[in-house]
């Protein structure tokens, strides 16, 4: 350092040079690291800032000399750049010093300080799993917290809590929930992306140059899911070195995947903040919400694998009587909705519920239009009380006779909305999230209560809470069915991020007052499917689209984050009420039983085959659950005509497998399926169990066999040489199981 002299008058500011800190000569000060069981991530402290990013990836050998992997990273300064050097991997990029990516921190006073940050690490927590770094910045008056976990699911779990420690308020613009740095090979990032009934598509983007942001700012995903994905070139489903992150948040998100200038890939995720929507007075502080991030060697299907093991150790949580237990078998479920529409009658209902329990189904949820004068779309939304017009005696005998078939009864409710035309916005319209001075706007007739209010948030509790009691309600699907749009709160201020929360404080005091109440999370069908939500429910409506062959590759890129068991997957009619498509029921059965298994139809319209056969695709269900609902996801050939998805038991010694037929093959003949997942050193009896009837033109014997009692392999031959299988019709699936032999 040297002092700034200018005219012979010292100027009180210091000039750093080359050589001081910031020079990649300097020595590194400590490693820092975390393990999975397969991977780790290694951070190298230098310079006195944040510690750098220097390996998310393989697990590397014990005992890294930090002097050697200083050497290793010592960069030499770029041509016409500034001439203090510091590496651009930094745990949160911010403005200042001489990153110039993507920050992952955007905050300043209203008299223009602390726009920049540099932080110094004040103190480093290292425990088993665990690594907490506090660092202060005293300059801009700021303190951080950047808390990583990772477990032996080789889930990394980021946090970061930007604290004000200066005399005035603090605008916080941006704050990302982790930072990663991926290899320089990665050439694109898979993003999730789509729109009602369309949810969970997936798109390849160009890392070629710059900065790729994908952002959300309705409080509901169906644009953009909170995640995204990245591989080495010529990584698949199934091999090769893969990455994935996702946002455990339910509101407006950000990621951006960047390529920075040394050619490595730098990723941020978090919070989308609106604007003005986070001030921190003196001494407060935010705290983003968990970011997950998971590398495997076993390509994209490692990934989701990893997601899926630590959602089932650390995320989900099953409500028990007495406060949470482990995971009840996930009942199979019949949702009233494209069965009735709005045309409830307590004697159809209760029809259809006996049908149900007759088929094998274990809980009936009673979907919209129960309650006030909601006969349609336009108007109710509200008035949680029960409708005297539908139900003259009320919802309690209905649900009684639902338990008194052995089943739980659910019921919808779309609390954080209001119908303009209900008796709630009458007495209430300065409830309703706006801007003043600008129209109210709706969209499916409705507008969104502001439920951080406390009055709000007391009166939907209550309501609920008085609903679930009296009417004896074992689960409750929690419907949202708008965007967020000019959602400003009582004082004018955005209020998407303080609308989540208020919403999360609502789920955790109903789970106080009502343990064992299950919540499905819906928001028209994957608009609220993320971590976050699961944190507090139990189930996500995948999808309002329920067309099975769109379900096929939706489901596959749903289960690339979320474990099955969450995800619900119905059997609903045909043609299909959203696509207008034909499908065989064994079809539409095949293609829901992968998920958390449900029927969307009126059972009354079924003929008597049509419910054996759909009573024995929910018996072949309920005895592969165990399998379906913990196992470890396969991810297999997804062709223009093939789709193959599996799950194989933890021991690999039991493994189910859907393939379906989206089209004719090219060829004459199909080409063998392999089965990925399976233990080579094992052999498996080979089988396509019932209720499946394969439509085959002379098959050979052994081709047979497979639809009776099966044909004996070797895993590594299921694997590695696959099984032929006959020309399957468009429209078409098998499930294929292997046992032990
Ligand atoms: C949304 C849900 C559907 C159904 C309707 C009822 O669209 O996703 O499953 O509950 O609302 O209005």
């Amino acid at each position: 350092m040297t002092r700034a002299i200018l005219g012979g008058e010292d100027l009180g500011m210091q000039v750093m040079d080359g050589s001081a800190a910031g020079d990649g000569a300097t020595a590194p000060v400590a490693v820092l690291r975390l393990d999975g069981a397969r991977s780790t991530l290694l951070l190298l402290r230098r310079f006195g800032g944040l510690p750098e990013i220097v390996h998310w990836g393989s697990r590397l050998p014990p005992d890294i000399a930090a002097t050697e992997l200083g050497a290793l990273r010592a960069g030499d300064r770029p041509h016409n750049g500034p001439d203090q050097w510091e590496p651009c991997a930094a745990l949160l990029p911010t403005f200042g010093g001489t990153a110039f990516g993507q920050t992952g921190l955007a905050a300043f006073r209203d008299d223009g300080s602390a726009w920049t940050a540099t932080f110094a690490v004040e103190a480093v927590e290292e425990q088993p799993g665990r690594l907490v770094v506090r660092a202060v910045d005293h300059a801009s008056e700021l303190e951080l917290r950047v808390e990583l976990a990772l477990d032996d699911t080789d889930v990394l779990v980021m946090r970061n809590t930007l604290r004000n420690l200066g005399p005035a308020a603090l605008r916080v613009e941006r704050l990302v929930s982790g930072t990663v740095i991926l290899p320089a090979a990665v050439e694109a990032v898979h993003t999730s992306h789509g729109a009602w009934g369309q949810e969970f598509g997936r798109a390849a983007m160009s890392l070629a140059q710059g900065t790729i942001s994908v952002e959300s700012r309705r409080n509901r995903s169906h644009d953009h899911f909170p995640g995204l994905a990245a591989g080495l070139p010529g990584t698949g489903d199934e091999s090769g070195q893969a990455w994935g992150l996702q946002l455990g948040w339910s509101g407006a998100h950000r990621f951006t995947a960047e390529r920075l200038e040394d050619g490595s890939v730098q990723v941020m995720g978090g919070e989308f903040l609106h604007p003005g929507e986070v001030v921190l007075a003196p001494g407060e502080a935010l705290e983003t919400p968990p970011l997950f991030a998971a590398w495997s060697a076993n390509g994209f299907g490692g990934v989701a694998r990893a997601f899926h093991a630590h959602a089932r150790r650390s995320v989900l949580r099953w409500p028990a009587p007495g406060g949470y237990g482990p995971m009840r078998p996930r009942p199979v479920l019949l949702n009233s909705w494209e069965g009735n529409r709005f045309a409830l009658s307590d004697a159809a209902l209760r029809t259809q519920a006996e049908q149900a329990a007759a088929l094998g189904i274990e809980r009936y949820v009673l979907d919209d239009g129960w309650f006030g004068g909601r006969r349609n779309d336009k108007r109710g939304l509200g008035d949680w009380h029960v409708s005297p017009a539908v139900f003259p005696q009320g919802l309690r005998p209905l649900a009684d006779h639902v338990r008194g078939l052995g089943m739980e009864f659910g019921l919808w409710f779309e609390p954080e909305m209001v119908s303009p035309d209900s008796d709630l916005f009458r007495a209430r319209p300065d409830w309703v999230l706006h801007v003043a001075g600008r129209p109210l706007r709706t969209a499916r007739h409705q507008l969104v209560l502001d439920i951080a209010r406390r009055e709000v948030a007391d009166h939907l509790f209550e309501a609920i809470a008085a609903r679930v009691d009296e009417i004896g309600v074992d689960y409750i699907k929690w419907d949202h069915n708008r965007d967020l749009v000019e959602a400003g709160d009582v004082r004018g201020r955005a209020a998407y991020r303080q609308q989540v929360e208020a919403l999360y404080a609502l789920w955790r005091r109903l789970a106080a007052r009502h343990p064992g109440l299950e919540i499905e999370s819906c928001a028209s069908g994957g608009g609220r499917a993320d971590l976050g939500a699961l944190l507090h429910t139990q189930r996500i409506w995948t999808s309002d689209n329920t067309d099975a062959l769109d379900r096929l590759r939706m489901q596959r890129s749903a289960f690339r984050f979320l474990p099955p068991e969450v995800c619900g997957t119905h059997v609903s009619a045909s043609p299909n009420h959203q696509t207008g498509r034909r499908s065989s029921l064994d079809f539409r059965a095949a293609v829901a039983l992968f998920g958390h298994m449900g029927v969307e139809l009126d059972p009354r319209t079924l003929d008597a085959d049509e419910s054996e056969t759909l009573a024995r695709w929910i018996a072949l269900h309920k005895r592969l659950r165990p399998l379906l609902h913990g196992g470890h996801c396969v991810f297999g050939e997804d062709t223009p005509s093939r789709v193959l998805q599996g799950v194989v038991s933890p021991d690999r010694t039991h493994a189910v497998f859907l393939l379906a037929a989206t089209d004719w093959p090219p060829q004459r003949r199909p080409h063998p399926v392999r089965l990925p997942g399976l233990d080579p050193a094992r052999r498996y009896g080979l089988r396509i169990p019932a209720p499946v009837d394969p439509r085959w033109y002379q098959p050979s014997p052994d081709q047979q066999a497979l639809a009776g009692e099966g044909k004996e392999f070797g895993g590594a031959l299921l694997s590695e040489i696959g099984v032929s299988l006959p020309q399957m019709d468009p429209g078409t699936a098998w499930i294929l199981e292997c046992q032990p032999a």
